[in-house]
């Protein structure tokens, strides 16, 4: 089988690396991007591929080709696998889309808000007929330890959800991605759920709100534990996030009772079934992020400048989370006609932070929606228009 993985960060690194090292598989490496292919082709050349490192041991793969061209990853490819920010994503499927052969199975790990409305949208413009498909999150907590060579899996999710369009195909995807990744995987009914459901856009800007909201502008003496230093105060912000999300989705429900929502957890639970043991203490919903070994240690984003070590406001964590996360939970809640205050809290600050506008006073129709992955931007303007898809 050959598999092309596209992307160049943690998650590509991880999968490339766990991937390549399995015997019968054919692995290759898609980025865009000329100077991280030099490096992962130099780092794979010196130590001999990328190493996987993990609690479960040590593993050496070595991808079949790394290219910054498609046209030499991508045709032939079965399986193509998009892990990379989702405000990459419509860029990745356009420039992949003229090269897949039809019926591919293409999928984003993670998928983030409205995926297959993007992939629709690039693929269509080419002609293309895939199977899109995603993940929930992304399996593991990983970071990159030497660009090309080495990456370090952190933490492993006990089990993830996959949707897949059209929906038949999820059970062998899911069966295909639980072999190939180690790690299981159920299907849920729609990409809808997935949707709404990604954890990360609620946890990354209800973190950064949480610490940084009231920051004075001064530098600090090193970066904050980001998951580990969450207190009440912060533990309360992503409750009621997750009762917004929870409240949107029994709207939906109400309204359409063939929709299946159900696998939009709440955080709490989620946290629960995703780390499992690596929680010491999942009595609470802060509990359960300050005794999961699954985040230990991992920092805020900050930078360095002339004024000292300060917040990283342009990190993934708002730079994706608030576009192609809140926001498309903000665009979906308008189709619905249901406020969320916490959602529009949180938004209206970190609009300001990323300087982008999607909320004006209070309304969805700020000059950057159309950077977003809100429905409405794919001409899905009523709430029929994006519930019948998915019944
Ligand atoms: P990353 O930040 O390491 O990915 C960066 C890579 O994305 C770049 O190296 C580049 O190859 C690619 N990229 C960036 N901009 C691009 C563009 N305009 N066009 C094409 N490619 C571009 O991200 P990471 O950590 O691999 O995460 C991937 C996804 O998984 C994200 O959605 C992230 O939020 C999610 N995730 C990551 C986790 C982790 O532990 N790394 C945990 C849970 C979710």
């Amino acid at each position: 089988m050959q598999i092309t993985v596209c992307g160049g960060g943690n998650g590509a690194h991880t999968l490339a690396g766990l991937m390549s090292a399995q015997p019968g598989l054919r692995v290759q490496v898609y980025s865009p991007f000329r100077d991280e292919v030099e490096q992962w082709q130099a780092g794979v050349t010196d130590r001999g591929g990328i190493t996987v490192v993990s609690a479960a041991g040590t593993l050496l793969g070595r991808p079949h080709r790394i290219s910054h061209t498609p046209a030499a990853v991508i045709p032939g490819s079965q399986l193509v696998l998009l892990s990379l920010p989702a405000f990459a994503h419509s860029s990745m499927l356009s420039a992949i889309a003229p090269h897949l052969d039809d019926g591919a199975w293409v999928g984003g790990l993670p998928a983030r808000g409205g995926l297959d409305w993007r992939a629709r949208n690039a693929l269509g413009k080419h002609g293309k007929s895939a199977v899109i498909f995603g993940l929930q999150t992304l399996p593991w907590a990983c970071r990159i330890r030497h660009y090309g060579q080495e990456v370090a899996i952190l933490g492993t999710k006990a089990t993830v959800d996959l949707a897949a369009w059209p929906s038949a195909y999820a059970p062998q995807i899911a069966t295909l991605l639980g072999d190939l990744l180690g790690v299981p995987t159920s299907c849920v009914s729609n990409f809808l759920s997935l949707t709404l459901a990604g954890t990360g856009q609620i946890i990354h800007p209800g973190v950064m709100y949480g610490l940084f909201g009231d920051w004075d502008g001064g530098p600090y003496a090193e970066a904050p534990l980001f998951y580990h230093s969450i207190g009440d105060k912060t533990a309360a912000i992503l409750q009621h996030l997750t009762d917004e999300v929870q409240s949107l989705c029994r709207a939906l429900e109400n309204r359409f009772p063939a929709l299946d929502l159900s696998a939009v957890r709440p955080l709490h639970e989620w946290l629960c079934r995703s780390y499992g043991d690596a929680i010491s203490d999942p009595s609470s919903l802060q509990s359960s992020f300050v005794t999961n070994q699954g985040y230990a240690g991992l920092r805020a984003p900050m930078c360095l400048t002339a004024d000292g070590l300060v917040p990283d406001f342009l990190s993934r964590y708002l730079a994706e989370d608030i576009p192609y996360g809140l926001v498309v939970i903000r665009g979906v809640a308008e189709l619905v006609g249901l406020s969320l205050p916490t959602v529009d809290e949180v938004i209206t600050w970190a609009q300001r932070r990323i300087g982008k506008e999607y909320l004006v006073h209070g309304q969805l129709k700020g000059r950057d929606l159309d950077a977003s992955g809100v429905p409405q931007r794919y001409n899905i303007n009523t709430l029929e228009a994006l519930v019948l898809q998915y019944l």
